[in-house]
């Protein structure tokens, strides 16, 4: 039964190139038992690999396909099993006589002798599985040594491909895993436009404005001034079913109180002195719109009732006028002020508070979220050098002192500010002492700014000190630069630099 020379050679190359031309192991193992039996003349063949401590059988010809699929044995069990456990071959020479060795659904219908060989198949002392053949063979005297030989060399083979296959999966399974991570962090990434903010307590109220702005509910926006209360609510507005219909802002603490009805409500002709004509109020101009109820904390008492009756009817009398108008609108109020507080006091109606609080937004101030302050920065400069036509950074150094300020007027400071130093800043890079000296000088620790005499210059020498020191700085420290802009000569800059023992890096 000895195998030809020269066909093993063959179907080595068959197999080792059906192993390498795909990484579907499936398939290619398929392939292989075909050549192994076509070219070799094999009863049986079977390749089956451990899988969670079972064999399982993955190709396989001369059985029954359904004892393919029932075909699991627990590695240990039956001769597969005890290979596949020891990683030792075996050859079983005659069938009949070693029935109780043999796995059920291996048996050979044939009148001629059949040895059963067994192979595992070992990637680096790693047991993957088993390669197991059955042939005929005529006399009792056949040496199984040349087959054996030559089905480890297969079983070989097969333990690379099927364990390159396996790392590939595995890496495929694990980037797979990730790109899923990826893709879920960022659907938690909501974006608005223009409004920036990757900081936990941004995003939590990214999400509520993607939640509510569908809706008609009505919003109370919550936060210090300064904070985005305006910005968030048109966001909600133009993101909402209502974007077409006019967006109206009402501000309750910046008109005079004879008038917060009237520019409410309206009024008709002749309702008091100087009515010549009718006139619609904020909440018919809003009708399908948004109404935006800014510092709704300044409402007066007596005003209060009446906007509660809106919110709970969607109606109102135009000053002097009998009809009832009613309005289909969205409401979004914003305060600066602790309405609970206010409401402690009696100086803001429960109930109204009750029905403007639906969906609460807090807005933090900008100091409890550091995080947003590079990102609002690098935007807010780019707008403004777009804008005035220039090209101005800010220097590591002055972000750090920016971001230990306590910008007590949030993200409207930080925008003033830095338009005011690409404007303002006499090179492209915003130094430390380009800053506002509040923020310079600023303590953390005390939450205060430093006494000011502490840092000014009191005589006119550190004056002149110090001014040479910035423009030093500005001009990179090159002393004609710094002359000319002083409008002193180089020498002098010298002499006075040696005068005041001005170092680089030392001020
Ligand atoms: N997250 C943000 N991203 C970009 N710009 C922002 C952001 N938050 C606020 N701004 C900008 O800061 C400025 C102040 O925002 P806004 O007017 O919405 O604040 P506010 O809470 O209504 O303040 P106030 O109570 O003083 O009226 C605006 O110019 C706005 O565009
Ligand atoms: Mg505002």
């Amino acid at each position: 039964m000895t195998i030809n020379k020269s066909l093993e050679f063959t179907t080595l190359y068959e197999i080792s190139k059906v192993l390498g031309s795909s990484l579907n192991i499936n398939v290619t193992l398929k392939l292989a038992i075909k050549i192994l039996t076509d070219y070799l003349d094999m009863k049986i063949a079977v390749i089956a690999l451990i899988e969670d401590g079972e064999l399982i059988i993955v190709a396989s010809h001369g059985i029954d396909p359904e004892d393919v699929k029932a075909g699991r044995y627990k590695v240990g069990e039956g001769i597969m099993g005890k290979v596949a456990k020891t990683g030792c071959s075996m050859v079983i020479p005659d069938e009949v006589e070693e029935t109780s060795f043999f796995n059920k659904n291996m048996k050979v219908n044939s009148t001629q002798k059949v040895a059963f060989l067994y192979v595992p198949i070992v990637f680096k002392k790693e047991i993957l599985g088993v390669l197991s053949v059955a042939r005929t063979y005529d006399s009792m005297q056949s040496t199984f040594d040349e087959d054996m030989r030559f089905l480890k060399i297969i079983s070989s083979l097969v333990s690379q491909s099927v364990k390159l296959c396996h790392s590939v999966e595995s890496e495929k399974k694990l980037l797979m895993e990730e790109c899923d991570a990826l893709k879920m962090a960022l659907k938690r990434k909501y974006k608005l436009n223009n409004i920036v903010g990757r900081s936990g307590s941004m995003q939590e109220v990214f999400e509520a404005v993607h939640r509510v702005a569908p809706t008609k509910a009505t919003v109370l926006l919550i936060g210090e001034s300064g904070t985005g209360k305006e910005l968030i609510a048109r966001a909600i507005h133009y993101m909402g079913t209502r974007s077409d219909c006019p967006f109206v802002k009402f501000n309750c603490a910046a008109i005079p109180e004879g008038l917060l009805e009237t520019e409410l409500f309206g009024h008709e002709k002749g309702a008091f002195t100087g009515a010549t004509s009718s006139r619609k109020g904020r909440f018919e101009l809003a009708h399908e719109g948004t109404i935006f109820l800014d510092e709704i904390g300044d409402l007066t008492m007596s005003l209060q009732p009446k906007i509660l009756r809106v919110l709970q009817e969607r109606e109102f009398e135009r000053i002097g006028g009998e009809k009832t108008i009613k309005v289909d609108v969205r409401v979004i109020a914003a305060t600066s002020r602790n309405l609970e507080a206010l409401v402690e006091e009696s100086k803001f109606r429960e109930d109204l508070y009750y029905r403007l609080n639906v969906v609460p937004i807090y807005l933090p101030p900008l100091r409890e979220r550091q995080e947003d302050i590079v990102e609002l920065t690098e935007f807010f400069l780019n707008k403004f050098n777009n804008e005035h036509g220039r090209s101005v950074t800010i220097a590591p150094k002055s972000i750090s002192l920016m971001m230990k300020y306590y910008w007590p007027g949030n993200v409207r400071e930080l925008e003033n500010t830095i338009e005011r130093l690409v404007i303002m800043c006499p090179d492209n890079v915003v130094k430390p002492h380009d800053l506002p000296t509040n923020m310079r000088n600023f303590n953390p620790t005390t939450m205060k700014n430093e006494p000011y005499t502490k840092t000014r210059p009191v005589t006119l020498e550190q004056t002149e000190r110090q001014r040479i020191i910035e423009v030093l700085e500005a001009n990179n420290w090159v002393h004609a630069k710094a002359a000319q802009v002083l409008g002193i000569t180089a020498r002098q800059i010298g002499y006075k630099v040696k005068k005041y023992g001005i170092r680089k890096g030392v001020s």
